[in-house]
């Protein structure tokens, strides 16, 4: 009897909480629509992940992960297709990571481990001593911003603002050594312990990126890759030289072509030297099988993931990322499938095989779409 009546008691109390809670959460909806609330940090980025130091490096996933991941080679942990964002970017940053090892320790069929880490590689990282800081150059994912920072942190410049346009990529001026340029006893001391990332994009959209900026726009005026390696890949993997010459510079199929062709683009891509950093794999770039990165960053999440690396590697209080316009991270497969379209099935069968390895790394769904 006297349970009951507690009981009914608790139960009218409950819901006269839950009544009460409504009626503020109203009203402070309604208040919130004069007073214009923002629950913003003043650099504008919304901060909503508690931050824990990522000291361990990365777990390695049970044999129960491994069956998992076996079952669904093409996971997405970083957010990009859904729609619901994880509270703890911090969760996202490890499933990244435990993907990145499993499918690396799979990979003896696609060749992405090797045993030593090649020049090419050092070349594309770069240093910051006084942070402890290594980042791996990936072109088409906001990199000029990254050296930026970098620039800032190794002290040539105050603020990322300043720095000229024309100074970030002169490696010769801007105080950003690479990793190239140190000892075999410097290099390895610095992989052992220094905070170490990238950042990668949908390896499709990254192509067409990579083919509006250096041979339709061109913007930073660098006349070789029109004039002499877009003539070289027209020459060798136009179908028909007969209705259009040369005139009409480098089509999207022709550079589909080339990147697909994985043994006779060899002997153009040793003419070609460097410029290929543009085009070829994520895997070539920065070995991330041998080298273990802290963070890898996703474009399509950068809003997040600038932050969160900032934080990680220490500098969040000493420089910011430069403002991300609202739109341009969206992966826009409207795009991708306009750009591919008419192109023969095979040939784009032979790209995504070159490019798989890119996928499966970094959890990037296949475009079905594209090749069935
Ligand atoms: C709130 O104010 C900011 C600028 O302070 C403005 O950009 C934004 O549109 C405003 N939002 C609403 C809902 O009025
Ligand atoms: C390992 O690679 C094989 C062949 O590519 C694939 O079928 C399998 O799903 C992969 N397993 C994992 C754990 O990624
Ligand atoms: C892997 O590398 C070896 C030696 O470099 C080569 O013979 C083989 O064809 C490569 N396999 C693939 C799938 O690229
Ligand atoms: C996606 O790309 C198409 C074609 O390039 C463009 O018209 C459209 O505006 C883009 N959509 C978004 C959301 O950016």
């Amino acid at each position: 009897m006297i349970v009951k009546y507690m009981l009914r008691t608790v139960m009218r109390h409950h819901w006269l909480l839950v009544g009460v809670c409504g009626w503020v959460l109203l009203i402070l909806m309604f208040i919130s629509k004069f007073i214009n609330v923002s629950f913003r940090i003043p650099d504008g980025r919304t901060e909503m992940f508690v931050w824990t130091m990522p000291s361990v490096r990365m777990k390695l996933p049970s044999t129960q992960q491994l069956d998992k991941a076996a079952s669904q080679p093409f996971i997405v942990p970083s957010g990009y297709s859904s729609l619901v964002e994880p509270k703890d970017w911090q969760s996202v940053i490890e499933r990244r990571l435990e993907l990145l090892s499993t499918v690396c320790r799979n990979s003896s069929l696609w060749n992405l481990t090797h045993t030593t880490v090649h020049r090419f590689v050092l070349d594309r990282i770069f240093v910051c001593d006084k942070h402890k800081i290594l980042f791996c150059q990936t072109p088409k994912v906001g990199n000029t911003q990254w050296k930026k920072v970098l620039i800032v942190l190794n002290g040539k410049f105050t603020k990322v603002e300043i720095i000229p346009e024309n100074l970030v990529h002169d490696h010769e001026r801007n105080g950003l050594p690479r990793l190239s340029s140190l000892t075999e006893a410097e290099i390895h001391q610095r992989l052992n312990s220094y905070f170490k990332f990238f950042i990668v994009r949908d390896p499709l959209e990254r192509l067409i990126s990579a083919f509006k900026d250096k041979f339709v726009k061109n913007p930073r005026f660098e006349p070789w890759y029109k004039h002499d390696i877009a003539p070289a890949i027209i020459r060798k993997y136009r179908k028909s030289h007969r209705d259009d010459g040369e005139s009409v510079g480098l089509r999207f199929e022709d550079f589909v072509r080339y990147l697909g062709d994985e043994t006779g683009r060899q002997h153009l891509d040793r003419q070609f030297g460097d410029h290929i950093i543009h085009w070829v794999t994520y895997t070539d770039l920065c070995a991330p099988c041998d080298i273990s990165y802290n963070v890898v960053g996703h474009h399509e999440t950068l809003e997040r993931d600038a932050p969160y690396i900032l934080k990680a590697a220490g500098i969040a209080d000493l420089v910011s990322y430069p403002n991300i316009p609202p739109g341009i991270t969206h992966y826009n497969r409207t795009k991708v499938e306009h750009y591919f379209t008419g192109i023969n099935k095979r040939v784009i069968r032979r790209l995504f095989a070159r490019y798989q390895g890119d996928f499966s790394l970094f959890g990037y769904p296949r475009p079905d779409f594209l090749l069935d």
